[in-house]
């Protein structure tokens, strides 16, 4: 099934002026690392890219202190992300203390690499929940999108995961057209025999991703098709306080769910709760734009003021109702990489 494909807006959008139904940030996502062990195709660029320097990223006492006073600004829940979060030396360490603050939620976002070793610890430290990426269950079609991940380690990964308990274990699937598309209902039936739940997500043309839009980009509507008989097709219904996906329930009946995340053809920003902190320390708006403000050193040194004039300096800065995220064009200069998907 065909649909229109959404028109890339030309002009930027608004970059000031708060909508009134968010007063302040309730969801912070911090990228830890701008590292990463694969490099998605429309994530990451094929030729090695210099990272930051080392001591240009905030340390484990840093994170501490700028988390601290983000939660006394009335954030309540953390997601860690990267790069990939568990390239960076100290994530238990980051973990425990984020959870040692009392939030009422902890998460992280993972390529699962490391998960088989990670995953335990993790889990002891106080991580809740988990999110692993798997674009693909073919091993040969995962080494191309990732350009040259294992599939075999996600998949331990995620039965490591499944096996210390966390609270929930989800899997993003970014669809992309003649490539895995194909896969889809494999992938959600392999994710509900696990009692994962599996969410697929519509390329967004962000960074990479934007040289591959046109032509990869699968809609919502077609990835249902996709699904047959598997769901029950409908909008389907968010969770609350819980990111911008929309599910839609099994046809079974087995109260298994799906979720779609439609950057693309359905843009959220109405209501986005969430800020972002970037590896060296970037308080981030939106993930469509690069516009972000830099955490003083005080601020990096905990000193509640001053990371309190940042965040809300930086929440000022948020696109008003009428933005539309990663349709925007500014969203073709924004790096994943730094930024954390
Ligand atoms: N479009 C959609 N999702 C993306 N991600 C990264 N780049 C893109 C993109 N261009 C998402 C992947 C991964 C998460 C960390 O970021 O789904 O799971």
């Amino acid at each position: 099934m065909l649909v229109a494909l959404p028109m890339l807006r030309e002009r930027p959008g608004p970059t000031s002026g708060v909508t009134v139904e968010r007063a302040s940030a309730r969801l912070v996502r911090i990228s830890l690392t701008d590292r990463c062990d694969m490099a998605c195709v429309y994530c990451r660029p094929a030729e090695r890219e210099a990272y930051l320097p080392a001591d240009e990223r905030l340390s484990v006492a840093q994170w501490e202190a700028v988390l601290r006073g983000l939660l006394a600004e009335g954030v309540r829940r953390v997601r860690i992300t990267g790069g990939e979060p568990l390239l960076h030396r100290d994530v238990v360490e980051v973990v425990r203390r984020v959870a040692a603050l009392g939030v009422d939620d902890l998460a992280l976002t993972t390529n699962a690499s490391r998960l088989a070793a990670l995953a335990g610890p993790l889990r002891a430290a106080g991580l809740r929940r988990v999110t692993v990426s798997i674009d693909a269950l073919d091993p040969a079609r995962f080494a191309a999108i990732t350009r040259g991940g294992e599939l075999a380690a996600v998949l331990a990964g995620v039965e490591a995961a499944l096996s210390v308990g966390f609270d929930e274990v989800k899997t993003n699937t970014v669809v992309l057209r003649g490539v895995n598309d194909h896969e889809l209902p494999a992938l959600v039936r392999w994710a509900w025999a696990r009692g994962v739940t599996p969410r697929l997500i519509e390329l967004m043309g962000v960074g990479e991703g934007g040289k591959i839009w046109r032509e990869s980009l699968v809609s919502r509507a077609e990835m249902v098709a996709r699904l047959g008989g598997l769901v029950v097709a409908g909008e389907g219904a968010r969770d609350d306080d819980r990111g911008p996906a929309r599910y839609l329930f099994a046809a079974d009946g087995s109260g298994r769910r799906v979720g779609f995340i439609t950057g693309s053809t359905d843009t959220y920003c109405a209501g986005c709760d969430r800020l972002r902190v970037t590896s060296e320390g970037t308080v981030r708006p939106c993930l469509a734009t690069t516009d972000g403000v830099e955490l003083t050193e005080a601020a990096k040194a905990g000193e509640p003021g001053a990371v309190a004039a940042t965040l809300r300096e930086a929440w000022a800065q948020k696109p008003d109702a009428s933005w539309q995220g990663c349709t925007e064009v500014t969203a073709r200069a924004v790096s994943m990489i730094a930024t954390g998907g």
